[in-house]
């Protein structure tokens, strides 16, 4: 229970439906009640309305009584404790939610690819971190998997002395302990675990090289955001292909949207149960330069884009050489806004709105035919 954050509100399951009504649902609720079973099972069907998925309840009631038992589980109550019973029973029913085999881990892990390098995958990544962390008020970890030339450590203004590295090259030490020590702490709940940013070693990894680590971060807080470097590796597109969420970033030029496609399809192959990777534009409204519609690229991709971020070199120069975030610089500025309805997209809390144009684009209409051909 060392990283558990626990908040105690007074009033039952009554006062679980209330508090939950408006705001998102933690990890697990836990709730006490001296209800009887109609009773609580009727407050417990008014809380799944807003009850997140990956929300686990656990009850706490008085009762032996196996057809509440059953009830209950029929729900999807992850467990039913019976009063009293001591502390180290409590904190065995909550570990054992996530340590059982086949259990879900408690982190949920976003990565971010580029469709191109440079398009702004690592400065989206970055600012949708720090968003989640604070919006959520969530613990949130940011790991630079870009090892040779990673920015995490310069876009949050820290000069970590070890990182990733120190976790990948120590296999057999590799353990919460030693990835707490590798963490910087960039805010209350935003750590990052940065990249050596050298190139004194070759970074051409086994496929299954950060499997370890991430389960042990994943064990550790409940979101981890991935900043994958735009390169097609056996481990990049394990990363990718493991990850519950994968915002692909994209300028909208043909380049951008060929490979984007690409992505789309390798992963919508490898992991067909999964949520449809989610798209984010970059550089939009270059001055001068002829775009393709940002319509007609998430038309074509059939996909609509969960962001929509403009060129604007002045904000993003500034925060990039400050080693600030954008709503450090600018709090009030639309990117901001853009970027923490990005952040609600990928803590699955919003749904995008299709758009309904069909109209063909001709550059888009022209490679896709040749593509068919
Ligand atoms: N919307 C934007 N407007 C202007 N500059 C941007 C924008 N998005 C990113 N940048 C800048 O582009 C550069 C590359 O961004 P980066 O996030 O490192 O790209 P990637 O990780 O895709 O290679 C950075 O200097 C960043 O500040
Ligand atoms: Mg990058």
């Amino acid at each position: 229970m060392q990283k558990a954050h626990v908040k105690l509100h007074m009033g039952g399951a009554v006062a679980a439906v209330e508090a939950y009504r408006e705001a998102p649902t933690p990890n697990v609720v836990v709730i006490e009640s001296t209800l009887d079973r109609q009773a609580l099972l009727e407050h417990l069907d008014g809380l799944s309305e807003y009850c997140d998925s990956g929300t686990k309840v656990v009850i706490i009631g008085r009762l032996n009584d196996i057809a509440l038992y059953r009830d209950l589980m029929a729900r999807g109550v992850s467990e039913y404790l019976i009063a009293p019973f001591g502390v180290v029973d409590f904190v065995r029913a909550i570990s054992e939610l996530y340590s059982t085999p086949g259990a879900e881990p408690l982190g949920r892990l976003i990565s971010f690819y580029g469709a191109k390098g440079g398009v702004g995958a690592s400065t989206i990544a970055h600012n949708v971190g720090w968003s989640i962390s604070r919006e959520f008020d969530i613990a949130t970890i940011v790991a630079d998997m870009d090892l040779g030339f990673g920015t995490a450590g310069l876009d949050f203004n820290q000069d970590p002395p070890q990182g990733i590295a120190d976790a990948i090259y120590a296999p057999e030490r590799l353990d919460s302990n030693l990835v707490d020590r590798l963490l910087s702490k960039c805010t209350e709940k935003l750590s990052i675990l940065a990249a050596p940013a050298t190139l004194d070693r070759m970074y051409d990894f086994d496929e299954a090289i950060f499997d370890s680590l991430l389960d042990v971060l994943r064990a550790s807080v409940p979101v981890v955001i991935l900043d994958i470097p735009h390169i097609w590796s056996a481990w990049s597109r394990r990363l990718l292909v493991s990850s519950d969420e994968v915002v692909i970033v994209a300028a909208p030029d043909l380049g951008n949207f060929r490979n984007a496609k690409n992505i789309f399809d390798a992963l919508r192959a490898a992991r067909p149960n999964d949520s449809k990777p989610k798209l984010a534009m970059n550089f939009v409204g270059v001055p001068k330069r002829p775009e393709i519609p940002v319509s007609d690229f998430s038309d074509q991709l059939e996909l609509p884009a969960s962001a929509i971020l403009n060129f604007d070199p002045k904000l993003f120069g500034t925060a990039a050489n400050n080693g600030q975030m954008l709503g450090e610089v600018e709090a009030g500025n639309k990117m901001v806004e853009v970027i923490d309805e990005l952040a609600r997209a990928v803590m699955g809390r919003v749904e995008i709105k299709k758009s309904k144009r069909t109209l063909l684009n001709p550059i888009l209409d022209k490679f896709m035919r040749k593509k068919a051909s």
